[in-house]
């Protein structure tokens, strides 16, 4: 086990609520183990929670109960080595006024490198995520996209990682692009033996790049998927709605249903 959430609750003061404070429960007692090596994926609609759980397992945010427990393979090492994030938003996740190369070395600051070596790490990690040696020089608004957030999974996976939250990382790009980028981020998991929580609202892309699904829904798991191939097989009604809602499946699912 990576990591552990153990029974995680969270409520967030309503704004609206006035005078008397009312409470919104976000999430409502979520468990879940990330194991070495594999895709976790969760996927639910938009309000459902997933970021702040996120937010709890990266410790941006404290949990009101339960905890979160790293595993014996990272729990030693500092927070920016056990845990990586990539945010959707790149625009917002990079400071407009560095450069890619500043950009890639914000998580090496504090690395001891000499210049040269500093420069080769960091032609080394944009050739890793399939930029070239050129964009070091560049700014944010100069790149693309596809290629800013390249730029980000590059500054994620810098610091050597175990884990990395990848938090909606592929919605904001054309879907040509988002293929891309998945495939990526597959072959870095591979090579650096890395594991994803893997956070989507999208069910395909989440079928696409996960080895397991926890399906969300109003601060809480609904229903578990731990082999792709019985993702057809839900039962849970909310998680049949997100599958039927996907355009990837090409087959009318309540038949494949009948048929279990
Ligand atoms: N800091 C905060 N203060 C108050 N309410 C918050 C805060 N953060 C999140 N919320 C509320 O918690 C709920 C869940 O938000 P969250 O961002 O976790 O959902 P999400 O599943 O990531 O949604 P999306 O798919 O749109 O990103 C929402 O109703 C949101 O308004
Ligand atoms: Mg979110």
């Amino acid at each position: 086990m990576l990591i552990d959430v153990r029974n995680v609750t969270k409520a967030f003061k309503d704004e609206n609520s006035g005078f008397f404070s009312r409470y919104q429960s976000v999430l409502k007692g979520v468990s879940l183990s990330v194991y070495a090596g594999e895709c976790l994926g969760i996927v639910g609609e938009s309000g459902s929670g997933k970021s702040t759980l996120g937010k709890i397992v990266l410790g941006l945010e404290a949990p009101d109960s339960g905890e979160v427990v790293l595993g014996e393979a990272i729990a030693d090492l500092p927070r920016h080595q056990a845990v990586s994030v990539v945010f959707q938003d790149y625009n917002t996740s990079v400071n407009p006024r560095l450069s890619v190369s500043d950009i890639i070395n914000e998580p090496l600051i504090t690395e001891p490198l000499e210049k040269t070596e500093r420069e080769a790490r960091l032609v080394q990690l944009l050739e890793e995520v399939g930029l070239s040696a050129d964009m070091l020089e560049r700014y944010p608004h100069q790149l693309s996209g596809g290629q800013l957030q390249r730029v980000c999974i590059a500054r994620a996976v810098a610091p050597n990682p175990k884990f990395i939250l990848l938090d909606e990382a592929v919605s904001s790009l054309d879907v040509s692009v988002q293929v891309q980028v998945l495939m990526l981020l597959q072959q870095l998991k591979r090579d650096r033996q890395m594991s994803y929580l893997f956070i989507t609202h999208d069910i395909s892309v989440a079928s696409f790049m996960c080895d397991r699904l926890l399906f969300f829904k109003d601060g809480e798991v609904v229903e578990q998927v731990d082999e792709m191939h019985r993702l057809k097989a839900v039962e849970n009604t909310y998680t049949r709605e997100l599958l039927e809602a996907a355009s990837y499946l090409q087959i009318p699912l309540e038949t494949e249903f009948e048929k279990q």
